[in-house]
C-alpha cells in the first residue's frame, strides 16, 4: 500500500509524509538546473584530484562553484554537518568530512555534491582515481559504475523499485563484492531525502511500483569485501568494518513515460574515471 500524491512544486518546505510525490514538468526543470550544476561541479573537480591535495581545498572548490552557480550546498548546516560536500577515501563508505587530510598515489575517492539551485536538490557523487591505482581497486570503481548504471535502466514505468536493487546487487555479487545495507538512495526534489528509501538490494517484482513524476537518487556503495559498516566517533564517517575498499557512484533521475532522466550526467562526458 504505497502511497503516490502529486507534488506541489510551488511548496519549498514540502513535509515529509511518507508518500511518494510525482512531480510535473516544473519539478523536472528544477530538477534538470540543479543536476546539471552538480554534474558541472564534478567535472571542474577532476583536475585537481591529485596525490598532496587535502580534502578541504577540494571542498572549497565545492563550495565556490555551488556559489558562483547561484546556489547553495545542501549539506551545510544539514543535521550539523557543516561542509560543502563529502570526501570518501578507500574503505570510507560515504560521508567522510572534509579536512586536512591530504590524498596519496593509489588512493580512490568519492566526492558527493549536492547544490541546492532554486530550491531544488541535485545530488550526485563519483568516483576518481588519486594518480596510479591498484587494478583491484579501479575494477571495483568500474564495476560500481555498472552497478548505478544497470539499475538506472530497470529504472522505468511498470518496473518495481525491487528490480533496481535487484540488478545492482546481482551484478555485485556475481564478482563477490558487498553492497551496503545501512544507506540508500532516496526521494529527492525540494526535500534532500524524501521517499521513498531506494535499496540497493532486493528481489524483482517487489516493493513500490515506479511511476512517472518520481524523482529519486540511486547510490550503490559497494565493497570489495563484506557489506557491513560501523561509524566512527566523528558520528559521519562510515568506514567498512573489514576495512576493505569502498566505491560508489549517485545520479539524481526522474521517471518519465518511457524509462528515466537522468539530471546529473556529465555534459562533458566524465561519467568514470579515468577522466583523462
Ligand atoms: N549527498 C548525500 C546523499 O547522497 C547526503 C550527505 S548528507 C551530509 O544522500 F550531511 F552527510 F552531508
Ligand atoms: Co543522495
Ligand atoms: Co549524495
Amino acid at each position: 500500500m504505497t502511497n503516490y500524491v502529486i507534488a506541489d512544486e510551488n511548496i519549498a518546505a514540502n513535509p515529509r509524509s511518507g508518500a511518494i510525490k510525482l512531480h510535473s514538468a516544473a519539478g523536472f526543470a528544477g530538477m534538470r538546473a540543479a543536476g546539471r550544476l552538480a554534474a558541472d561541479i564534478l567535472d571542474a573537480l577532476v583536475p585537481h584530484v591529485l596525490p598532496g591535495v587535502e580534502t578541504q581545498e577540494l571542498d572549497r572548490i565545492v563550495y565556490d562553484m555551488t556559489i558562483a552557480g547561484g546556489a547553495v550546498p545542501a549539506t551545510m548546516h544539514y543535521r550539523g554537518y557543516t561542509h560543502s560536500s563529502c570526501i570518501s577515501i578507500n574503505h570510507v563508505v560515504c560521508h567522510g568530512i572534509p579536512g586536512a587530510k591530504t590524498l596519496k598515489e593509489g588512493d580512490i575517492v568519492n566526492i558527493d555534491v549536492t547544490p541546492l539551485l532554486d530550491g531544488w536538490h541535485g545530488d550526485s557523487s563519483r568516483m576518481y582515481l588519486v594518480g596510479d591505482v591498484p587494478i583491484k581497486a579501479r575494477r571495483l570503481v568500474e564495476v560500481t559504475h555498472e552497478c548505478l548504471m544497470l539499475g538506472i535502466e530497470q529504472a522505468k514505468p511498470g518496473n518495481r523499485l525491487g528490480d533496481v536493487g535487484n540488478a545492482i546487487q546481482k551484478h555485485a555479487e556475481k564478482h563477490r563484492y558487498g553492497v551496503v545495507r545501512d544507506f540508500c538512495g532516496h526521494g529527492v526534489g525540494r526535500v534532500f531525502h524524501d521517499s521513498p528509501e531506494v535499496v540497493h538490494v532486493g528481489r524483482p517484482g517487489t516493493g513500490p511500483e515506479l511511476r512517472p513524476g518520481m524523482i529519486f537518487t540511486i547510490e550503490p556503495m559497494i565493497n570489495i569485501g563484506r557489506a557491513d559498516v560501523k561509524l566512527l566517533d566523528d558520528g559521519w564517517t562510515a568506514v567498512t568494518r573489514d576495512r576493505s575498499l569502498s566505491a560508489q557512484f549517485e545520479h539524481s533521475i526522474g521517471i518519465t513515460e518511457d524509462g528515466c532522466e537522468i539530471f546529473s550526467l556529465s555534459s562533458r562526458g566524465l561519467h568514470k574515471p579515468p577522466y583523462s
